[in-house]
């Protein structure tokens, strides 16, 4: 195999944003795809990882950490309005967006500095400022673990949801994305439906963005909301905004003043997660060095040297106080990786 095999226990500090000094018994890079056929692949005992921007890791890899490190992008139709492009699962996806509106194609913009890897992006269906990655993909090519072949997935098979996928909920550990398919616009259609982002333009004196602008405002707009993980280790939202029954959301609203609901379909509705830990008093909270971002109340912070498993107390905590007072649980948007392995 031409893979980089390391032997002995492995630090991940430098490998998760959280920052958590898990350690793995073995670490492999993935480069090309051609290696997958040589290599094992036990979920019990092994994880893949892309930039680890939505894990938390409570235990030790008892076996091998498999980092994608595919890489390579391409504009494989570009004719007419639209264009298809491609990207390795290991292209950074930041990079990805920042490019392909250097190829004048537009539709990414909104989802600019996003943390992670484009193989990672399928898993949740990333999303952010009223765009998901389920808006563009077209398909995905992937590596069957158990009938060790590859498959190609078309964006009805992803079954994508809000923060959700077959990936992440259908078949989880089965598959490893290696390459996504996006459908892309030479047009800009602006989607600046949220809050602040029409707001940021403005202040930009913008009034005629090109998808440039959009990405530029994205960034401002991320830059001071969100903490960044090279100052204080975190993997974003750390719990999803709950989506309820929309009479119950209309009960809450009563109750709680200034909740934000936000209406999800089917008789159904949004609330703020971050909105809700605030009012629970969680927001700047700090125990030991696992924290609760004093930016964003969504966001677990790691000041330094928390373990996975203070983090996962900390989260844990939260999320029985919410559900005390709103009797809403909250379940974690990142996948929380313990040993033995335990599903979602
Ligand atoms: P990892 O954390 O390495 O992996 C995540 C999961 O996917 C793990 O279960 C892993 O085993 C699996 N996995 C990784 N790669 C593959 C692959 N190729 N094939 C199969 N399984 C794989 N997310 C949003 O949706 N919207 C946001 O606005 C957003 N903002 C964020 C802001 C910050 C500051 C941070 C730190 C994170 C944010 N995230 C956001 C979460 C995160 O960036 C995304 O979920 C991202 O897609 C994770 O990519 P990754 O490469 O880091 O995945
Ligand atoms: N809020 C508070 N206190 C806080 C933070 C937020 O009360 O400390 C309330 C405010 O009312 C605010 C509302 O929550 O208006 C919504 O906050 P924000 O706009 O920051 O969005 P979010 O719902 O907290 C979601 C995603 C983010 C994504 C943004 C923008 C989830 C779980 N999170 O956050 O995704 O970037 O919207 O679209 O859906 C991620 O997944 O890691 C992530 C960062």
């Amino acid at each position: 195999m031409s893979a980089t095999g390391i032997d002995g226990a492995r630090s991940l500090k430098a490998l998760n944003t959280l920052g958590v000094d898990a350690r793995a018994a073995g670490m492999i890079e993935l480069v090309q795809p051609e290696q997958l056929a040589d290599t094992a692949f036990d979920p019990r005992t092994d994880l893949v990882l892309g930039e680890g921007s939505n894990v938390l890791i409570a235990d030790d890899v008892p076996g091998t950490v498999l980092l994608n490190r595919l890489r390579g992008r391409r504009v494989v139709e570009g004719d007419g309005d639209h264009a298809l492009i491609e990207a390795a699962g290991g292209e950074p996806w930041h990079g990805l967006v920042r490019w392909s509106l250097d190829q004048g194609l537009c539709g990414l913009e909104n989802l600019s500095l996003i943390p992670g890897l484009a193989g990672a992006a399928p898993m949740q269906n990333i999303g952010a400022y009223g765009v998901e990655l389920a808006d563009h993909l077209v398909d995905l090519d992937a590596w069957d673990w158990r009938d060790r072949q590859f498959r190609r997935f078309t964006a009805d098979e992803c079954r994508f949801g809000y923060r959700d996928s077959h990936f992440k909920t259908g078949e989880p550990d089965r598959y490893l994305v290696t390459a996504i398919r996006l459908r892309l616009s030479r047009r800009l259609t602006p989607r600046l439906d949220y809050p602040g982002l029409a707001a940021a333009l403005a202040d930009a004196s913008v009034d005629q963005p090109t998808a440039r602008d959009v990405s530029d405002a994205v960034i401002r707009v991320r830059r001071a909301k969100l903490p960044d993980p090279a100052t204080i280790g975190n993997a974003g939202s750390f719990f999803r905004n709950p989506v309820v029954d929309a009479g119950l959301a209309d009960d809450l609203r009563t109750r709680f003043d200034g909740l934000p609901v936000y209406p999800a379909g089917d008789g159904r509705a949004k609330l703020s997660a971050g909105w809700m830990i605030e009012h629970c008093g969680w927001k700047g909270h700090r125990d030991g060095d696992a924290g609760i971002s004093e930016k964003h109340a969504l966001v677990l912070v790691n000041h330094g040297a928390a373990s996975g498993r203070e983090l996962v107390e900390l989260a844990w905590r939260v999320r029985d106080s919410v559900a005390e007072t709103f009797g809403v649980v909250l379940e974690n948007e990142p996948r929380i990786v313990e040993f033995p392995r335990q599903h979602d």
